[in-house]
């Protein structure tokens, strides 16, 4: 479906060469904007940047490399003359939980928080001299529950819901937005690996937990994102969307009746 919510914008996404990311660039390029796919896998960047067609133009860089920062920045300026939109979605899944080294918890750390720090700090000269932007950072269920072997990416994206708040605060004055959108199970590329490509079964694992009974699919965050990069948000920020299928709302006796089994 598409609209004219951000005609006339532009948007940097990183982390777009993935199944979930190219969704993203998708969805915004649908409602009107021309995006920019910051990818560290040149290949899978050329190819979501050729899939998502002439909207699109593609960066290969690293986004914990600030020189790379400044170049992309630069890129999407010359592009563009104007960047309105950032979607901080790259990120790294390395963990080991307690068994994390410290080389593991500062690359995460890096990609997941410092990162997306970096990248606020780049465009955010260029949102105040046209009069304003939005950033939307990818958080995510897991930065308000403990989830088993799971230690660094939880704790950064618990990190990245109060950044978020930092952001808003110092950059409203720059008529600049900073949301996060929290996904649920989604169906992504690490979600395709591990169920070997089985949407049904992924469904159906993920069920129990979710109120949906099963796991979004990218486009509906997708058009989550959308809305708070829109002036149709212009009212929002600070806050953290959950675009997680209810899975928040759940509570540990999750959708069965607890209370009846008293009387069995
Ligand atoms: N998949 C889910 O179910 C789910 C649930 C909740 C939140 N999220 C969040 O959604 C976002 C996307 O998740 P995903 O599962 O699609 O992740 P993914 O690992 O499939 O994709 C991340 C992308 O970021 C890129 N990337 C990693 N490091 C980079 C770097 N240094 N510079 C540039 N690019 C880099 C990778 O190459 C990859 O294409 C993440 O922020 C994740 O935390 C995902």
């Amino acid at each position: 479906m598409s609209s004219e919510l951000l005609k006339g914008k532009t948007a940097i996404v990183t982390g777009g060469g993935t199944l979930f990311g190219t969704a993203v660039a998708k969805t915004l390029i649908a409602d009107g904007a021309k995006v920019m796919i910051v990818e560290i896998n040149s290949e899978s960047g050329a190819a979501a940047a050729k899939a998502c067609g002439p909207d699109a133009i593609f960066f290969h860089g690293d986004i914990t490399d600030d020189a790379a920062i400044s170049t992309m920045i630069e890129a999407a300026m010359s592009a563009w003359g104007r960047i309105d939109i950032l979607v901080n979605l790259a990120c790294s899944y390395d963990d080991a939980g307690a068994d994390s080294t410290r080389a593991q918890w500062t690359n995460t750390l890096n990609v997941n928080i410092s990162s997306a720090a970096m990248l606020g700090a780049a465009v955010r000269p260029h949102m105040k001299k046209q009069g304003g932007g939005s950033i939307i950072n990818l958080t995510s269920i897991s930065s308000s529950v403990a989830q088993t072997g799971r230690w660094i990416y939880p704790v950064s994206k618990a990190a990245l819901v109060q950044l978020t708040r930092n952001m808003a605060m110092d950059y409203a004055g720059d008529k600049i937005r900073v949301n996060s959108v929290s996904p649920g199970w989604t169906w992504s590329a690490i979600m395709d690996m591990l169920s070997k490509g089985d949407r049904k079964k992924t469904d159906r694992v993920a069920a129990p937990f979710h109120l949906t009974g099963r796991v979004g699919d990218p486009e509906e965050v997708a058009n989550v994102i959308s809305f708070l990069a829109s002036d149709k948000a212009s009212v929002v920020t600070g806050a953290d969307w959950a675009a997680d299928g209810g899975y928040s709302a759940m509570g540990p006796e999750q959708a069965t009746p607890a209370i009846p089994l008293l009387e069995a």
